[in-house]
C-alpha cells in the first residue's frame, strides 16, 4: 500500500521496492498527488496522462528554480542529493522558459534532426557489431549486459556524435550515472558537474579554433545560428553537450535494457517478432509506454495558484511529472488490454515518455534510431539470450528520474 505522512502526503522513495506496482499505486492516488520526497522535500506529482500533458504545456508552470519558494527560502539547498536531477543554470535548455528557451530549441533543431542523426546509422551498426564481437568469447558465461553492452554502445554513439576519442568518454558515463542515481554524498554532484563542464568547455574551445575541420554534432552547434546575432555562445554549447549526455545516455541505456527485459519476460512476443508478426518499432514504442526510461521528471514550479485535478497548487510549489504512473491511465490506454500489460499490438493511446510541450525530447530521433539498430542486432547474434537470474531479482538503483538496473545478468549463448 501507499505510505502517507501524518498530514496526508504520499511518501515517494528514491528506490521503490517494486517499480511497476508503485506506478499503479500512484496512478490510483491521482490525478494530482501531494508527495514527500527523500529529505522531507514536499512537491506535487501528476500521475494521470491528461493532467500531465496539460501541465507540461502550461506556461504557468516553469522550469526556473527562481520560482521555487522552498529553494529561494533555503529550505531546500543545492546540496540536496536530488538537485543533481534539477538543472539550475540559465544556459541549460532544461532550465529555460519562454523566449530564451524557444531560441535555444530553434538553434539546436537542425543538429538534432532525424536527417542529421540518420547519418550515424553505419557508425552505430559498426559500433554495435564491435561490441557484440567483444562478447563472443564469454557468451556462455553469466555477464552483465548493462555494463558490457547496453551502457557501452550509446556512450560510444555519443562519442561518435561529438567526435571524441573512446579514452575521453569512457569515464563520463560513470560520472553521469552517479549524478542521476540520487545517491551521491551531500554536495558530491556539484563537484561532478564542475568536472564535466570543464571537459566540454575545453572540447568546445578546441573545435571552435578549427571548426571547418569537423563535421560532427559539436561543429553543427558551433555553426548553428552563424551570421545571426543570437548564435550559441561557447558556454551554451558546452552546457548543451553536457545536457545531451545527461538527458540522453542513461535514458537510452534504460530503453535498451527495458526492451530486452520485456521481451525475455514475454517470450511469446519475441517469437512473434521473429516471425515478423510484430515490428521492432511496435515493441520499442510499447516498451516506452510500459516501462518509460524516464520514470519521473522533476520539477516545474507554479508561477501563480493553479487549480488542477481537484487540487490547488500554490504559487512557488514544485510539480513533477510521474511518467511511470501516467502509463497506467485507463482513460488514455483503455481497460483492455490493461495498461499494466506489455502488448505491442496495443492501438489505443499515445505515450508521452519523450515528454510533451515545449521541452519535448529533441533526442527522440536518435534514441529510436539506436534502439532500432542495436536491439535487432543483439537478438540476431544471440537468439538464445536469457536472464541469468529470475526477473524479480533485478535491482533498480533509482526511480526519481531514470529507473536504471544496477546489473543485468544474462547468459548470451546457453
Ligand atoms: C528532454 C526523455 C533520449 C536529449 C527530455 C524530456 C523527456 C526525455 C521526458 C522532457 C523533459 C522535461 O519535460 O523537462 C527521453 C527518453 C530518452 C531520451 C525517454 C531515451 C529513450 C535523449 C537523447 C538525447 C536527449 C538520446 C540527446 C541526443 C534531451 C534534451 C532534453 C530532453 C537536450 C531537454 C529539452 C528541453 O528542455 O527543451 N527527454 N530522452 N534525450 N532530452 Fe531526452
Amino acid at each position: 500500500p501507499v505510505q502517507h505522512t501524518p498530514d496526508g502526503a504520499v511518501l515517494v522513495h528514491a528506490v521503490p521496492e517494486d517499480v511497476q506496482a508503485d506506478r499503479e499505486r500512484l496512478y490510483q492516488e491521482g490525478p494530482v498527488v501531494r508527495v514527500e520526497l527523500p529529505g522531507g522535500v514536499r512537491a506535487w506529482a501528476t500521475t494521470h496522462h491528461e493532467v500531465s500533458r496539460a501541465t507540461l504545456n502550461d506556461p504557468r508552470f516553469v522550469k526556473s528554480v527562481a520560482h521555487w519558494a522552498d529553494f529561494q527560502s533555503g529550505a531546500v539547498t543545492a546540496e540536496w542529493p536530488l538537485m543533481g536531477t534539477i538543472p539550475t543554470d540559465d544556459t541549460n535548455m532544461l532550465a529555460l522558459d519562454g523566449a530564451p528557451h524557444r531560441r535555444m530549441r530553434r538553434l539546436i533543431a537542425s543538429p538534432f534532426s532525424a536527417r542529421r542523426v540518420e547519418r550515424l546509422r553505419p557508425r552505430i551498426e559498426a559500433l554495435t557489431s564491435k561490441a557484440l564481437d567483444a562478447l563472443e568469447e564469454r557468451a556462455g558465461e553469466r555477464l552483465d549486459l548493462r555494463s558490457e553492452f547496453t551502457f557501452k554502445v550509446p556512450m560510444a554513439v555519443i562519442g561518435e556524435l561529438y567526435g571524441v576519442a573512446e579514452e575521453e568518454y569512457t569515464n563520463l558515463g560513470e560520472m553521469y550515472a552517479k549524478l542521476f542515481s540520487g545517491t551521491t554524498e551531500e554536495g558530491e554532484h556539484l563537484q561532478i558537474y564542475a568536472t564535466l563542464f570543464q571537459f566540454f568547455a575545453e572540447m568546445t574551445a578546441r573545435k571552435r579554433a578549427a571548426v571547418d575541420e569537423h563535421d560532427d554534432f559539436t561543429a553543427d552547434l558551433l555553426r548553428a545560428g552563424e551570421g545571426e546575432d543570437d548564435a550559441l555562445s561557447d558556454t551554451e554549447i558546452a552546457v548543451t553537450l553536457l545536457t545531451v549526455v545527461a538527458a540522453g545516455h542513461e535514458t537510452t541505456v534504460n530503453l535498451l535494457n527495458n526492451v530486452v527485459r520485456a521481451l525475455l519476460a514475454h517470450p511469446g512476443q519475441l517469437d512473434r517478432l521473429r516471425r515478423g508478426e510484430v515490428t521492432w518499432d511496435a515493441v520499442v514504442e510499447e516498451t516506452l509506454r510500459y516501462d518509460p526510461p524516464n520514470n519521473v521528471m522533476m520539477f516545474r514550479f507554479a508561477t501563480e495558484d493553479v487549480e488542477i485535478g481537484g487540487q490547488t497548487i500554490r504559487k512557488g510549489e514544485a510539480l513533477m511529472t510521474h511518467y511511470g504512473a501516467a502509463t497506467r491511465d485507463r482513460q488514455e490506454f483503455g481497460e483492455e488490454p490493461h495498461p499494466s500489460v506489455f502488448d505491442p499490438d496495443r492501438t489505443q493511446g499515445r505515450h508521452i515518455s519523450f515528454g510533451y510541450g515545449p521541452h519535448i525530447c529533441p533526442g527522440a530521433p536518435l534514441s529510436r534510431l539506436e534502439a532500432g539498430i542495436i536491439l535487432p542486432m543483439l537478438f540476431e547474434r544471440f537468439p538464445d539470450l536469457r536472464l541469468a537470474v529470475p526477473d524479480e531479482e533485478l535491482e533498480v538503483v533509482a526511480a526519481l528520474s531514470v529507473t536504471s538496473l544496477r546489473e543485468f545478468p544474462v547468459v548470451l549463448r546457453p
